[in-house]
C-alpha cells in the first residue's frame, strides 16, 4: 500500500442525480481524488442507507446507479477504492465495538438525533447509532480527512472523539484523528422554479436524462419578465459557460427567452453529453459495476481485516 494519506467518503444510494449535485459536490470530490495526493476510499454507504430505504429493487438500482455515475463523472475505479459498506463486514463489526464505549447521552446530542427528536420522530435505532457506524468506516482505514457537505461536520467530530476514547481505554494509539475536508460551498444550484434544486422540491434537472428531456426542464425555467434578464436561466447557464460570453449572448438575444433557452439547452446537453454517453456505456455493461465492486471489497478489506485483528488484540477477544 502507498504511504499517500488516506481520504475516504461516503455516499448514501438514496436520490435521483441532478446537475446540483454535480456541479454543487460531485465534481469537487472528483477533483480531489485526482489531485493524486490521496490513497482514496469512495464507499457506497447502503447500510446507512437502510435506515430510510427500505425496498430491495430501489436499493440494488440506485446503488448501481450511484457507482455507473461517479464512474461517469471521471472517477476511475484503478486508482480509486469504490466498494459497498455492506461487503466489508468489518465495518460493522468494528461499529459494535465502538457502541460499547459509548454512552447514549453522548449520542443523544447528535444533530441528527435532536432534529428527528424535535420533529417527534419514532427513529430507528440503526439512526440512532448512526454516528457510530459511519465512526467505523472512517477509522478502521486510519483516514486522514473526509471530504463532506458541512451538515457532516459533526459526524467527524464524533470519530474523532471516538478515536481518542479508544486509544485512551485500551491504551494504545491505534487509531488515527481524521479531519473533515469541508467542500468549498459552491452557489447553490437553482431549480426550474428558481428555488434551490432539490430531488424532494420537483424541480430538478437530471444529471443523465435525454437530451429531449433536457430540453424540455430547460424550457419550463420559470422566467420573469420585469428584469433585464431571465435570471433563472442565467444562473443555470453560468455554470456552463463564463461570464463573459453570456454577457455577450444575453444582450444579443435581450427579452428573446425561447432563443436565450434553446441556447442553454444545447450547452448544457454539450456540456453533460460525454458524461451521458459513458454512463450508457456502462449501463450497457452493467455487468462491469459488480467486478469493480468486488474488486473494491477485495481492496477494502486487506485493509479491514488486519485492522480488525489488532482492534480484537487490543481489546482481548484475540
Ligand atoms: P437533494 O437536495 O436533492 O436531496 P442531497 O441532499 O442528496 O440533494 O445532496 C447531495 C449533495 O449535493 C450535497 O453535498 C449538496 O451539497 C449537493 N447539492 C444538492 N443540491 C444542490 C444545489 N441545488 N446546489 C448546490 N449543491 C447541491
Ligand atoms: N453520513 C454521510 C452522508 O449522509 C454518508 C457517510 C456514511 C459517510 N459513512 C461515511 C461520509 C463515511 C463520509 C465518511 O452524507
Amino acid at each position: 500500500m502507498s504511504k499517500k494519506p488516506v481520504l475516504l467518503s461516503g455516499i448514501k444510494p438514496t436520490g435521483d442525480l441532478h446537475i446540483g449535485n454535480y456541479f454543487g459536490a460531485m465534481r469537487q470530490q472528483v477533483e480531489l481524488f485526482k489531485s493524486g495526493k490521496y490513497q482514496c476510499f469512495i464507499m457506497v454507504a447502503d447500510y446507512h442507507a437502510l435506515n430510510t430505504m427500505q425496498n430491495a429493487e430501489e436499493m440494488h438500482r440506485r446503488t448501481k446507479e450511484l457507482v455507473m455515475a461517479y464512474i461517469a463523472i471521471g472517477l476511475d475505479p484503478k486508482d480509486v477504492v469504490l466498494f459497498k459498506q455492506s461487503d466489508v463486514p468489518e465495518h460493522t463489526e468494528l461499529a459494535w465495538i465502538f457502541d460499547t464505549i459509548t454512552t447514549m447521552p453522548y449520542l443523544m446530542r447528535a444533530h441528527a438525533y435532536k432534529d428527528a427528536v424535535a420533529k417527534n420522530k419514532e427513529i430507528n435505532v440503526g439512526t440512532f447509532n448512526y454516528p457510530m457506524l459511519m465512526a467505523a468506516d472512517i477509522l478502521i482505514y486510519d483516514t486522514s480527512i473526509v471530504p463532506v457537505g458541512a451538515d457532516q461536520k459533526q459526524h467527524i467530530e464524533i470519530a474523532r472523539d471516538t478515536a481518542q476514547k479508544f486509544n485512551h481505554i485500551f491504551k494504545n494509539d491505534l487509531f488515527t484523528l481524521p479531519k473533515p475536508y469541508i467542500m468549498p460551498d459552491v452557489a447553490t444550484v437553482p431549480g426550474i422554479d428558481g428555488k434551490k434544486m432539490s430531488k424532494s422540491y420537483g424541480n430538478v434537472i437530471p444529471l443523465f436524462s435525454s437530451r429531449e428531456e433536457l430540453t424540455k426542464r430547460v424550457m419550463s425555467i420559470v422566467t420573469d419578465s420585469s428584469g433585464e434578464r431571465p435570471e433563472n436561466v442565467y444562473k443555470i447557464h453560468k455554470l456552463v459557460r463564463s461570464e463573459q460570453e453570456l454577457d455577450s449572448i444575453y444582450s444579443e438575444h435581450k427579452g428573446k427567452y425561447k432563443e436565450l433557452k434553446d441556447i442553454l439547452a444545447d450547452d448544457l446537453n454539450n456540456y453533460l453529453e460525454p458524461m451521458r454517453g459513458r454512463y450508457n456505456k456502462i449501463e450497457s455493461e452493467h455487468e462491469i459495476i459488480n467486478d469493480i465492486l468486488k474488486s473494491g471489497a477485495e481492496k477494502a478489506r486487506a485493509v479491514t481485516k488486519e485492522k480488525i485483528r489488532l482492534v480484537k488484540q487490543a481489546i482481548g477477544v484475540l
